[in-house]
């Protein structure tokens, strides 16, 4: 994986686990960024999960992934479910460290293979993507409420942990 030639730009970043007192901040992160954001719920009943992760500056969460991990067909299999930054803060390098940092979480939790799906016109969440090393595997027709098409990506992380 290439470093983002914006990393400094997020220099004073701090990731860790989420946190109750996050939930709002993510929230509203959620609204302003997706079309068809998630219930206030979905994020309570990931707290406490190592997948669940929030970005900070000074503080102020700017941005959290959340992942989990699953064993299907006899193997661990990860799951990114979610993944933003706020709007005022992207473009600098602090989505590229979230996905990192979520994606050696999930491996460090025993996942082998990493999947996600994202918009098939989301250009720049795939363009992160495919520069971590994902790959497409499909395309789903109409996954999403509104009639879009996903791609299901997927990246082999066995060797993250070292
Ligand atoms: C996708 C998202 C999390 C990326 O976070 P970010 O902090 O803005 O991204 P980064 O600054 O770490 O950039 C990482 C890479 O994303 C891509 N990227 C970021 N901004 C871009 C832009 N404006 N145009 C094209 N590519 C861009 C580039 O590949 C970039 O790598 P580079 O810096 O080496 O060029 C953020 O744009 C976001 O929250 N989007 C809305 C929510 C969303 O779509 N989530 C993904 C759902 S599948």
């Amino acid at each position: 994986m290439t470093s983002s030639p914006h990393a400094s730009d997020a220099e004073d970043l701090t990731i860790r686990e989420a946190g109750q007192a996050d939930l709002l901040a993510v929230f509203r992160i959620e609204k302003a960024v997706f079309p068809q954001p998630w219930p206030f719920a979905s994020f309570e009943q990931f707290l406490g999960k190592p997948g669940f992760l929030v970005a900070t500056e000074d503080g102020a969460v700017v941005g959290y992934a959340i992942a989990d991990v699953t064993t299907s067909a006899g193997r661990d299999l990860g799951h990114l479910k979610d993944i933003a930054v706020h709007p005022t803060a992207q473009g600098r390098g602090i989505g590229r460290a979230l996905l990192r940092r979520v994606l050696l979480s999930m491996a460090v939790a025993g996942a082998s293979v990493v999947k996600l799906e994202v918009r098939e016109s989301n250009d720049i969440a795939q363009s992160l993507y495919d520069d971590v090393g994902f790959e497409r595997v499909r395309r789903v027709p109409g996954y999403y409420d509104d009639g879009e098409d996903a791609y299901v990506m997927v990246l082999d992380v066995a060797d993250w942990r070292g």
